[in-house]
Parts: C-alpha cells; sequence; structure tokens
C-alpha cells in the first residue's frame, strides 16, 4: 500500500520520508498524480521552473491541438487540472515564446493572467488567479514558429522527399516552448490529447494511442491518446509524418517512414529480449507496449526515452545490430528517469548514470559480458576524455551533482553524468556483490517508483538499505536492518566524494578486456611500422575498431592514413560511430580524401553528438575554419535548435542571425 505524505512528514528528513514513502510491493499499478508524491519537492527547488508547486500542482494536461505546416504552428488549447493547497490563490506555469490568447475556468469564465518578466534561459511565468473552487482552467494558445522543443521538416529534410514531419523534443526545459504547464521534473502529470494533423499523415505521442488510425474530419485526421502513469513534462512527445509500422515482439515494434522501416525493424529484432532481460533486473516494465521510432536524420540525439515510444537517430541503423547499445539504454529509462525522475536538472546523473549502468547489464544479458565489457572499457576512455576537456580532476563541471544556478541545464549534460555516474553503481556493485547489488537496484525502482529522486536521497537510501540483510523486498523497518557489510564500507566507498567533488575517484573498477587489448596491440603496431594490410582485423566488431582508432598516435602521415583507409575502407563506412572517429582523425591530420565524405556526413545528419566535436575539430585548425563555414552555412537550416545552439557558439554566429532560415 502507498503511504500519502502528510505535511508535517514532508518537513521530516529526506531519508525519513523516503522510509515512509515505500510502496512494500513490487505490481506495476500506474498511481493516480494524486498518489504520487514527490519527496524531494518539500526539499529542493527546481530553479529551472517558476512554478510554486506546493500552493498549486499541475495533475494532468489535456491538449487539443491543431498542427499547421503552413504556419509552422500548434493552436489550440490546454486544459489543466490542478491540486491546490488550502488557501493558495493563484496557480504558476512555465511557458517559452507561447501567445497565450486567454485563460478561462472550465465554465468559460475569463481568468486574471499575469506575466512574469521574460527569462532568455527559463521563459516567462504565466500567474492565473484562481477563484475559490477552480481545480481546471483552460489556456487557449498558439507556439511561435521556431519553439525550440520543435523541429519542422520540409519534405525534403525526410527520407521520402514527400510530406513534412514535425517532431517535439522536451528534454530538459523545452516542453513549456510548446505547452503551458509546470514544467519541473517533479511535477508528475498524466495526460490526454486530441491532435489534429493533414489528412496524409499519422500522429504519434509518448501515450497509448486510441485512434491508431486516425478519425477523418474537416479540418483533418485526428488521433487521441492517453497517458494514465504521471510523468515530468519533459516526457511529453509528439511526432508527425508519414509513418509506417512493424511488430518486433507482443509489446514491441517499430515505427519510420516507409522506406526506412523494414530496415529498422531488422537492426531492432532483438529489442523484446532487451525488454525481458531489463525486467529480470529491474522488476516489471510499467508502461504497456514498448515501441520506437526512428527519426529524420536531423534528429539532434541518439535517442530520446519518451515514454512507450523511445524517438531514436537514424545512425543507429548500422544494418549489422552493432549500435544496439543505444536501444538498451532508452529503454533502461523506462525505470530509472521516467519511473525513478531526477528532481531537479542538478541529479540528471541518477537519470543518466543509473541508465548507463542499466544499459550495460542488459547489453551483457542480451550479448554475453565480452561484448558488455568492450563497450565498459571504451566508456572509460570517454570518461577521462571529458574530464580532461571540462579542465581536468578539479573541474567543477566534473562534479555529479552539477552547480546549474543561472545556466541552462544543457551545460550539464556532459558524458560526467552518464560515465562517472554509471561508474559510482559499479563501486556500488562491487563494494557488495551483484546480488545484493541486483536486490538493491530492483528494490529502489519499486520504492521510489512515479516519484522523483534526488542525489541526497539517493546516497541516503544507498546507507540504509544497500547490502542490508532485508534489501530484497524492500521491507525494511527503521532499526532493524542487519548490516552484512563490513564497517569499512563507507571508507571504502566513499559516496560523498562520488557525488559532491570533482574528478574521478581512485577506487573507481577499472575494466578491462582480451579483445579490446588486442586490438590496441594492432593499432601499436601499425605505429611501429607494420602494413595495415598485415594487421590481425578479422572478424572485429565495431568496439574493437572504434578502440583500434583511438589507440593510434596522435600523429600519422598521409601515407599511413592512406595505407589504413585502402585496407579498412574508412572514409566510406557505413558505420557512424566508426566514421565518426575516422573523420576526427581524418581532421586532426588534414587528410584531404576524407573531406568529402566529412562534408557528406555533417549534411546528411544532426546528431549533436557527432556534429558538435567536427566543427570543433575543423575550428581548431586554420584550414578547418572557412570549411566549417561553408559547410555549416548550407547544414544549418537541416539541423534542429538543440544542435544549432551548441555549433552556432563554435563558429561564433550572431544571435542576430535568423535561426532557421
Ligand atoms: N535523455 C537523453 C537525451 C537527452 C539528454 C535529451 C539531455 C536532452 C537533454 C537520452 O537518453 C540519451 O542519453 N541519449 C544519448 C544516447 C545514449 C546511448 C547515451 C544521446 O542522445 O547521445
Ligand atoms: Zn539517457
Amino acid at each position: 500500500m502507498r503511504i500519502l505524505l502528510t505535511p508535517l512528514v514532508r518537513a521530516l528528513t529526506p531519508t525519513v520520508a523516503l522510509v515512509l514513502t515505500c510502496a512494500c510491493g513490487s505490481r506495476p499499478a500506474p498511481p493516480s498524480p494524486e498518489a504520487s508524491s514527490t519527496v524531494a519537492s518539500a526539499f529542493e527547488r527546481d530553479i529551472h521552473s517558476f512554478a510554486r508547486p506546493d500552493e498549486a500542482r499541475v495533475t494532468h494536461v489535456d491538449l487539443r491541438l491543431t498542427v499547421d505546416f503552413a504556419t509552422r504552428t500548434l493552436a489550440g488549447t490546454a486544459t489543466l487540472t490542478i491540486r491546490r493547497a488550502p488557501g493558495a490563490k493563484s496557480v504558476v506555469l512555465d511557458t517559452r515564446g507561447l501567445t497565450v490568447s486567454g485563460v478561462t475556468s472550465a465554465d468559460g469564465a475569463s481568468l486574471t493572467v499575469t506575466r512574469g518578466t521574460a527569462d532568455p534561459i527559463l521563459g516567462q511565468a504565466l500567474s492565473i488567479a484562481l477563484p475559490d473552487g477552480v481545480t481546471q482552467i483552460v489556456v487557449a494558445y498558439v507556439t511561435a514558429p521556431d519553439a525550440a522543443a520543435l523541429q519542422w521538416l520540409a519534405p525534403s529534410q525526410t527520407a521520402g522527399g514527400v510530406h513534412p514531419y514535425l517532431y517535439s523534443q522536451g528534454e530538459a526545459i523545452l516542453t513549456r516552448t510548446w505547452i503551458p504547464t509546470q514544467d519541473s521534473p517533479g511535477i508528475r502529470q498524466t495526460y490526454t490529447a486530441h491532435i489534429t494533423v493533414p489528412r496524409a499523415l499519422r500522429a504519434l505521442m509518448s501515450a497509448e494511442s486510441l485512434t491508431p488510425d486516425g478519425v477523418e474530419g474537416p479540418a483533418g485526421r485526428t488521433f487521441d491518446f492517453r497517458l494514465t502513469q504521471p510523468v515530468p513534462p519533459y516526457l511529453i512527445a509528439l511526432a508527425v509524418g508519414d509513418l509506417a509500422f512493424r511488430p518486433l515482439g507482443p509489446r514491441t515494434g517499430v515505427y519510420a517512414e516507409p522506406s526506412v522501416v523494414d530496415v529498422a525493424a531488422s537492426e531492432f529484432a532483438e529489442l523484446e529480449q532487451m525488454v525481458v532481460a531489463a525486467e529480470a533486473l529491474l522488476g516489471p516494465y510499467r508502461w504497456g507496449r514498448y515501441d520506437v521510432l526512428v527519426m529524420p536524420p536531423s534528429f539532434p540525439f541518439g535517442g530520446m526515452e519518451n515514454p512507450r515510444l523511445t524517438f531514436t537517430t537514424p545512425t543507429i541503423l548500422a544494418r549489422d545490430r552493432s549500435l544496439v547499445s543505444l536501444l538498451a539504454h532508452e529503454l533502461a529509462h523506462s525505470w530509472s528517469g521516467n519511473l525513478v525522475t531526477n528532481a531537479t536538472w542538478s541529479d540528471f546523473w541518477l537519470n543518466e548514470g543509473v541508465t548507463t549502468y542499466v544499459e550495460n547489464r542488459i547489453m551483457e544479458a542480451v550479448y554475453g559480458p565480452r561484448r558488455a565489457e568492450m563497450l565498459r572499457v571504451l566508456e572509460r576512455r570517454e570518461l577521462l576524455k571529458t574530464i580532461a576537456d571540462l579542465g581536468g580532476m578539479d573541474a567543477p563541471d566534473t562534479i555529479l551533482h552539477v552547480n546549474l544556478a543561472g545556466r541552462d541545464p544543457d551545460d550539464g549534460a556532459t558524458q560526467i553524468p552518464y560515465d562517472k555516474g554509471a561508474a559510482l553503481l559499479r563501486v556500488l556493485e562491487q563494494s557488495c556483490g551483484r546480488p545484493q547489488f541486483d536486490a538493491y537496484l530492483r528494490s529502489y525502482m519499486d520504492r521510489h517508483a512515479f516519484q522523483s529522486a534526488t542525489t541526497a536521497g539517493f546516497l541516503a537510501d544507498v546507507r540504509g538499505r544497500l547490502c542490508t540483510a532485508d534489501t530484497a523486498d524492500g521491507s525494511s523497518k527503521a532499526g532493524t536492518t542487519q548490516a552484512i557489510r563490513s564497517p569499512e564500507w563507507e571508507r571504502t566507498v566513499r559516496l560523498d566524494e562520488w557525488a559532491y567533488k570533482p574528478g574521478l575517484p581512485s577506487n573507481a573498477v577499472v575494466a578491462t578486456s582480451e579483445a579490446l587489448e588486442a586490438a590496441g596491440a594492432q593499432a601499436h603496431a601499425f605505429a611501429g611500422g607494420t602494413a595495415a594490410r598485415a594487421l590481425r582485423t578479422q572478424g572485429w566488431s565495431t568496439e574493437e575498431w572504434l578502440h583500434f582508432l583511438a589507440e593510434l598516435p596522435p600523429a600519422l602521415s598521409p601515407g599511413q592514413l592512406a595505407d589504413l583507409d585502402r585496407a579498412f575502407g574508412f572514409t566510406k563506412r557505413g558505420n557512424s560511430e566508426v566514421l565518426f572517429a575516422w573523420l576526427r582523425i581524418a581532421i586532426r591530420q588534414h587528410y584531404q580524401p576524407a573531406m568529402p565524405a566529412l562534408e557528406h556526413f555533417l549534411l546528411s545528419q544532426g546528431r549533436r553528438k557527432f556534429v558538435r566535436p567536427l566543427y570543433e575539430d575543423l575550428m581548431g585548425v586554420a584550414w578547418g575554419r572557412p570549411e566549417a563555414r561553408h559547410i555549416y552555412a548550407r547544414a544549418r537550416p537541416l539541423y534542429h535548435a538543440v544542435t544549432t545552439g551548441a555549433v552556432d557558439k563554435i563558429l561564433g554566429v550572431g544571435v542576430s542571425e535568423p535561426r532557421k532560415p
């Protein structure tokens, strides 16, 4: 049974509150938003939201929107259900760039709206006076054509080339550019939606589809959706396009444009197995279906864990299933992130670090320990490189609980929360063994399901429960836990150092992989003069190729690069990760023959992880600067705002320039 938090309990310490909110069971019952207490909210304010949820909290969003490709706007209403604390006189919403034409109560009476000052990062608070008894408000609004969450694609930017395409990207604080609601990860909301699109297109959302084929009406085709599990608003997502579907398993499937969907279905054939592996580790999948939508090439992320419908980049389609760890990652978010959510963006590592750990465990379960350990070795290299890039072991941005005061949460989205976060979980796993750790992780998900988590709350929970005798059923009562870990546990694990200090603690577990050592030895042999063709590379996996490229010496002659390229065809690789690694080397060495491929890569996809470093590399060398500007002039209209935002800074593109020409 779920125990509701009373105001008194809310005033207690987070540890006590965590114990009292124990769900004490593993049944996947979706709670009502009323019952989904947010342990953290009373203690940690979200500096990236204007909302004052302790006074008035949005619990449900009902959208009625029309998608207009001609004006690049969504127009309609958001009807918000509000839970009011006694005495609350208003509700404060987050908005950014929305044109709100009016706010009424459910019976149509107009309500007084007060707008705050606009902040470039946070947007604008919208405060609505609530007469006594009003618990529903109807906000009539239109989005801006350049709303940061939305990307409007012309037909030429899609795989099919005939129909336009629209999608939203809410994380971290972009949902407020298309939905006027309380846009904070600690404010969970259920939602319903009624979306009207041009007749030839299909709408999908991160929700159950109630009318899969849509309903024809005078204004177009209308699709209805419902998500009964409460989620933070960054997980409300919409995609509209010419989309086909292929089932993969009983509750899994893939959507993509018709010309891509079969390739995607074969690439993702093991998706159902991954869900089964994740459930074995973390408990039941609580969202019903798990489908994947392959996005057009400009999608700025590798993947986005929208509930029931992960969005992925098409650059994952290597045609040999070699990049599917990305699916394992987004799937893992169905627990870490979507079920147990970071309370604020400073706790982002609780979403991404736990997910990166679980991703590797899913890979191990489905593809074996050899592949998983290779991935961990590559991950550690990335982590050390990120720490160096951020300024070394003392750099403040290498702290897991990152300080985001006055900053965009995006600034904290480095590899640190991912790889240092996962590294902390591996230290915990090692500190008392896998069976104990797995029991703890499972109980953590159950006990905090549909709630948010703070860094302090997580550390307290670990201290109170990890490797104690009764972790497995999560039913420990204060004072009765029998510690089975050694008295030195706290001193060896160094939790506070991991969470609150920069750098990488020296007790991090170092992964090793014989396969990668062998691949590294081949790179060293090449550096020592062995011809590329004489290297032993037969049957190498993507991980081995990536390690080989990373282990090559920093300076290579044009002749050596040509030798590698002739032997292994790097410039023509279809695997986006291998091509990306090779192109970085090519820029570093000014390897001219790879430049057309570089240009093509930058013009054919907009994944920020690939695009940003390549422009950075180009801008780092004198010959590269005009190249970068020349390519970017054509590529910029193809990219999402998330990507142009990053690349504009690198190229010094002024704010006065239009974002989407
Ligand atoms: N939730 C993230 C994407 C994200 C992060 C969106 C921060 C907005 C702000 C997603 O789960 C993710 O981590 N994607 C990675 C791929 C993953 C395999 C590491 C990405 O997009 O590169
Ligand atoms: Zn993630």
